[in-house]
């Protein structure tokens, strides 16, 4: 598969095959994706794959925590608190479009949470990989975890597996490090669902909107 049809035909997977993945494919593209650059060479990230058993354990503590509702401190704030435009309405505008896909009203807020909480299932996905990074490291070490995760989409891609990528795992940061076991001063960057799309999923015919180009990118000359 060549890059641009990969960056093309990624895009966040919401609901998944039971088809399982080998781990052969998982390491031999996490294998890949880790001749991702890094400033430094520091190659800060930390990736952690999670199937078989151990993806059941998780699924079932995540269970019960999401049953308690969000009781730990996120790892980090998502996004923002006072998300200025255009990004505001850009976030708006694809949770618009996610739950009409869904045919969940924006008012259900009940319906939408049971929606949420499908990121704790990994959607379904026979693959959970999450991304942690030691908290001493800044925004350019984040920007890093951003290379080794894309090129790991893509790479998955050229083996027709899909994925999505999940930020709002940080909001159990105390939950996966304890599943994890992670050192002391080690942070919940993102968690990755991977595995076959449901073809016949609506959530998953969801083309995502970008910006015209004028938008965001600046040529001078
Ligand atoms: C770092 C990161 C974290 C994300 N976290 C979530 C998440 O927790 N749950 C989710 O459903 N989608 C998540 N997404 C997917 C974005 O919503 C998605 O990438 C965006 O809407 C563009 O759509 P596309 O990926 O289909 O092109 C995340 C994406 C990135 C890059």
């Amino acid at each position: 598969m060549d890059i641009t049809t990969a960056v093309t035909t990624r895009r966040s997977v919401r609901d998944f095959l039971d088809t399982p993945v080998p781990e052969a494919t998982l390491r031999k593209v996490i294998e890949t994706a880790l001749r991702s650059p890094s400033g430094g060479n520091l190659q800060p990230w930390h990736l952690h794959v999670v199937t078989g058993d151990a993806l059941d354990r998780l699924k079932t503590l995540m269970r019960e925590k999401v049953s308690k509702g969000f009781n730990e401190l996120p790892e980090y704030e998502i996004y923002p608190p006072k998300l200025q435009s255009p990004y505001r309405e850009r976030r708006y505008e694809i949770g618009e479009l996610m739950y009409r896909q869904l045919g969940i009203a924006r008012e259900d807020k009940a319906a939408r949470f049971k929606w949420f909480q499908r990121n704790f299932e990994f959607f379904g996905a026979p693959v959970g990989l999450f991304c942690t990074v030691d908290e001493n490291m800044g925004p350019p070490q984040w920007s890093d975890l951003g290379m080794v995760l894309q090129t790991l989409m893509l790479l998955l891609r050229s083996e027709g597996l899909d994925s999505c990528a999940q930020e709002s795992w940080a909001l159990y940061p105390n939950t996966i490090s304890e599943f994890l076991n992670l050192p002391d001063g080690r942070k919940v960057f993102a968690g990755m669902a991977i595995g076959h799309a449901n073809p016949d999923s609506p959530v998953n015919q969801l083309t995502s909107p970008r910006a015209p180009m004028a938008e965001n990118v600046q040529f001078l000359s």
